[in-house]
């Protein structure tokens, strides 16, 4: 299964893809990683690796992800002959023109149990409402903003003294697991 990996941020599930590939545990390839953020470090993982890593041309909008752009990206993908998208810390919506080139090939991770506290810092969203319990989800990509069906999720419980670095922490140990997981399950069922 060809990966393309697009991220905004550090890459550590990038990096958990790539390891659980390397550990024989998920039989998949990441073939490229595309970025909003040039200085992003997903970007330098994936070229420490060799893998060809490019910045997503925005168009100079700061949170937004113009139609040309995601036509852009797709044929970037198709041209790498991705088979599945894997959005690792992407902060933009995906639209119509990625969705109909990827349909329900396109996968996400988000550090809450969705539908509760979509959106930015979620672990934050959970400790904030005084949640007890929160976790990651891995989801198949619609035109909402973390909507889809669920691929896998997986529950944890927040402690009394639990910060937001603490609590996020600690989801991000269980995404690591997760997400290369969740991969090898679409790529088996298919
Ligand atoms: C992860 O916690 C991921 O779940 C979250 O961004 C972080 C990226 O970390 N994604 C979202 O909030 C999507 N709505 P990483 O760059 O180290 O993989």
């Amino acid at each position: 299964m060809l990966l393309g990996v697009l991220g905004s941020g550090s890459g550590s599930n990038l990096q958990a893809i790539l390891d659980a590939i390397d550990a024989g545990t998920l039989d998949a390839k990441v073939v490229i990683v595309l970025s909003d953020h040039p200085d992003a470090y997903i970007l330098e993982r994936a070229r420490l690796r060799g893998i060809p890593a490019h910045v997503i041309d925005c168009h100079g909008f700061r949170n937004k992800f113009p139609d040309e752009a995601q036509a852009a990206v797709a044929s970037q993908l198709k041209g790498a002959g991705v088979e599945l998208v894997c959005l690792a810390g992407f902060m933009r919506l995906v639209k119509a023109p990625l969705l109909h080139a990827f349909p329900n090939r396109i996968l996400n991770i988000h550090p809450s149990l969705l539908p509760a506290f979509p959106g930015i810092a979620a672990w934050k969203q959970a400790l904030e409402a005084g949640a007890t319990e929160t976790g990651c989800t891995v989801h198949q990509v619609d035109a909402g903003m973390d909507t889809g069906p669920v691929v896998m999720q997986e529950k944890l419980a927040i402690l009394p003294d639990d910060t937001a670095e603490s609590l996020h922490a600690r989801i991000q140990e269980i995404e690591h697991r997760l997400y290369p997981a969740a991969i090898a399950k679409i790529a088996t069922a298919n």
